[in-house]
């Protein structure tokens, strides 16, 4: 081991005089200090911490994936990582509760001295989303034009040279598309899936037509129809193209039908961590999504039908980025496509062999 040549102290090492430093209440400089705006600062900034090392774990993960050929240690150490990934963000969630402890009439002590600045210039939190896969035509109008109008030059710079970059959602597109998972020599398992699907849907039509009658009947019938043409869109290369231009699919047609594989047979062991990486995918997803329903709802305990600090609608702009900014809607979209185990077309031999490990004798 290295000789340590100097002693490591505790605050000299996390740099306590910078860290515990930085707490500059703007009441405090009006010469009216309110008492809440302390916690308000520490709060954003534990978030900007958790932030730094969300990033930390994104970019680790985002450097594996890139790797052309990603072997299952590697596969190991990309789960463990979005893991941790979501127990971060269950924690920074949690914070929520702490902050509204502040009464709306206690924000109102040093709101005023905040503006123009905003949650919404988080460089952090925009690079957490562009580089997890939210595209700039997914925003809305709003969103577009604040994240570009109210960023100084340095930051709206690096957001923009971001935007170029590959994302989490592009290197998974590419993982699942080049997995050999759709090439079975002599057995037509899409075909077998088909008609699994199609005995599923007349099974539901069936249902539908016993229990309900009159109008009900139709509109049940009508939301099937919709079901039907979703799977039809998965073996209709022109119907899926034009799902993808329309922006209601993000996925390739590889990708989508790799995931759907790996979540139709995700008991066979060579499925367990790619299963795992579109569970930890869609948990961050969720987990996101539930802090901006709770920012929204903080948002509209403590404004009201106020505007925001950074000039936006406030509770209203953010319910809209919330349904607007889903990250990885498709993996989603699987679950439609699911049929029950017993529906499932049984694999042969050959394929059930390739598809297991067995640390057992032979
Ligand atoms: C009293 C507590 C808070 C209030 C009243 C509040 C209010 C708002 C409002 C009104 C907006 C919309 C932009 C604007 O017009 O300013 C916003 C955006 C935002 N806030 Fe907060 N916020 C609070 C706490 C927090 C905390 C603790 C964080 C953690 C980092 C945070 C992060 C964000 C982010 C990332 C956005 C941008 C969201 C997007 O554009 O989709 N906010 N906030």
């Amino acid at each position: 081991m290295r000789k340590n040549t100097h002693a490591c102290y505790y605050s000299d090492y996390l740099q306590l005089d910078k860290l515990l430093g930085a707490q500059a209440m703007e009441s405090e400089k009006h010469g009216h200090p309110a008492h809440d705006e302390m916690l308000f600062i520490v709060t954003h900034q534990a978030y900007e911490l958790w932030f730094k090392q969300l990033l930390h774990e994104l970019r680790s993960v985002m450097a594996l994936m890139g790797d052309p050929v990603l072997d299952d240690r590697a596969l190991a150490t990309i789960v463990h990582r979005l893991k941790r990934f979501t127990v971060i963000q269950k924690l920074i969630n949690e914070q929520i509760s702490v902050l509204e402890t502040m009464s709306p009439q206690d924000f109102l002590e040093f709101r005023d001295y905040l503006v123009p600045a905003s949650g919404f210039q988080s460089v952090q939190f925009k690079e957490l989303e562009i580089r997890l896969g939210l595209r700039r035509s997914q925003r809305t109008e709003a969103d577009r034009q604040f994240f570009y109008s109210r960023l100084n030059e340095a930051d709206r710079t690096y957001l923009l040279a971001l935007e170029q970059q590959e994302t989490l959602t592009c290197q998974l597109d590419r993982w699942l598309s080049r997995l050999p998972l759709l090439k079975f020599e002599g057995f037509a398992f899409w075909e077998h899936y088909r008609r699994g699907a199609q005995d599923m849907l007349d099974s539901d039509e069936a249902i539908i037509r016993q229990t309900f009658e009159g109008d009900s009947l139709t509109s049940q019938l009508d939301e099937l129809d919709g079901t039907r043409a979703r799977f039809q869109a998965l073996f209709d290369d022109s119907h899926y193209q034009r799902l993808l231009a329309e922006g209601q699919l993000s996925l390739s047609h590889d990708a989508m039908m790799s995931a759907l594989f790996i979540n139709l047979y995700r008991d066979e062991p060579l499925f367990q961590l790619p299963f795992q990486l579109l569970t930890s995918l869609m948990e961050i997803d969720e987990l996101f999504t539930a802090w901006r329903y709770r920012h929204v709802l903080m948002v509209q305990r403590m404004l009201g039908s106020k505007i925001g600090t950074g000039g936006s609608s406030g509770s209203d702009y953010l319910r809209r980025n919330t349904e607007a900014n889903r990250l990885f809607r498709d993996l989603y979209a699987i679950s439609t496509y699911l049929l029950p185990k017993h529906a499932l077309p049984v694999l042969p031999d050959k394929v059930k062999k390739r598809l297991g490990f067995s640390l057992g004798g032979d």
